[in-house]
């Protein structure tokens, strides 16, 4: 499958990156995944590299900084060098103001251990003691002094766009993405012209929780039990409960059918269908906790799906998304 432009900046971005929330270790990131060791952390980055996978999804949120430096110790390890992957991190708006996009650069670009912002993004629409005008002119003008080279932004609504693709533009500069939650199972995007919105615009959308967190892999319809291993916040947050999975079981079995006509995996049918389904506007970050994972998910850039199966697998989703 061919690269794709990241919104209009100079960087070509493979369809599948690697997100890297499960690299956040100890702290608040294990009410979602638990902590990795280091040597998990770097096959799973070799992984995803030897899979083809040219970029990173990671974030400031992500264990303070630790998600970045266990990915840059990964890639610097691995031989990856600065330049030759690109990096996208996130800034967190919590309780702060738009000053401490500035402020805080600093320690980004330490966490990053010599690797560039390549896309700095506003982590969500809410939370900051400012409003977005003015963290997105805070961006601008890290981008002015060649501190990062493009700004995206995460969770933002269509209408939010198009006020953060205006103001850039009103500096010479553009929105290159927004990080929403897209999926065979989280369709909001298509609903609320977030998805218009950004083909207009030519806003990359960067697909987060693209396995709606792991229950498109089948692996807990093939065995309910595994859901009690699940962290709670996590499971909140997907729906992971009996009604979700018979709910589900259709789209699940069609993934399976056509995952067994192709010999691929359910998860790789599925990240397939989101690469392909919605053109080049969308790219997807799947996360791993495994380095088997993070293999399979780069495969499903080799993987073609017919007219006919992407539209069968739309179907499906569609009664599988809704109560
Ligand atoms: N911008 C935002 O607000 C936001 C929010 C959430 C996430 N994100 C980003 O999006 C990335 C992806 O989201 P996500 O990790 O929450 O959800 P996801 O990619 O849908 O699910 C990842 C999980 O699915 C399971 N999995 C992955 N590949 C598998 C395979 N081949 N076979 C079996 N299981 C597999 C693993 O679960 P186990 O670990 O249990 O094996 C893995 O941790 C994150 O890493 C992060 O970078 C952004």
């Amino acid at each position: 499958m061919g690269m794709r432009r990241l919104g209009a900046t100079e960087f070509e971005i493979t369809p599948i990156g690697l997100g890297c929330m499960q690299f956040a270790g100890r702290g608040i990131g294990e009410r979602y995944y638990p902590a990795l060791e280091k040597d998990t952390v770097t096959s799973i980055v070799r992984s995803a590299l030897d899979g083809g996978v040219n970029w990173f999804d990671t974030a400031e949120m992500y264990g303070r900084g630790n998600s970045e430096r266990s990915l840059t110790t990964a890639l610097r390890d691995l031989g990856a060098a600065p330049g030759k992957v690109v990096i996208a991190t996130k800034w967190t708006p919590w309780l702060r103001k738009a000053s401490s996009i500035g402020a805080t650069i600093g320690d980004r670009l330490a966490s990053l251990q010599g690797y560039p912002v390549d896309l700095h993004q506003i982590h969500m629409p809410y939370g900051s003691l400012s409003s977005v005008p003015s963290q997105l002119r805070a961006m601008a003008d890290l981008v002015d002094a060649g501190t990062v080279t493009s700004v995206g932004v995460s969770n933002f609504s269509a209408r939010q766009m198009e006020l953060a693709s205006h103001l850039l533009r009103s500096r010479g500069l553009s929105l290159a993405s927004n990080q929403v939650q897209i999926s065979l199972l989280h369709r909001k995007a298509e609903r609320d012209g977030t998805l218009d919105a950004a083909r207009r615009l030519g806003v990359t959308l960067i697909a987060f929780g693209p396995l709606r967190s792991g229950l498109l892999t089948g692996k807990f319809h093939e065995d309910p039990e595994r859901i009690r291993s699940i962290r709670g916040a996590r499971r909140a947050l997907a729906g992971f409960n009996a009604k979700t999975l018979a709910r589900t079981a259709p789209l699940i079995d069609e993934l399976r059918a056509i995952g067994r006509a192709y010999g691929v995996t359910i998860s790789q049918v599925g990240l397939t269908w989101l690469i392909t389904f919605y053109g080049d506007t969308v790219v997807a970050i799947p996360g791993a906790s495994k380095p088997r994972q993070a293999t399979e998910s780069a495969a499903a850039m080799d993987l073609r799906l017919t007219r006919k199966e992407l539209d069968r697998l739309d179907e499906l989703s569609r009664t599988g998304e809704k109560s």
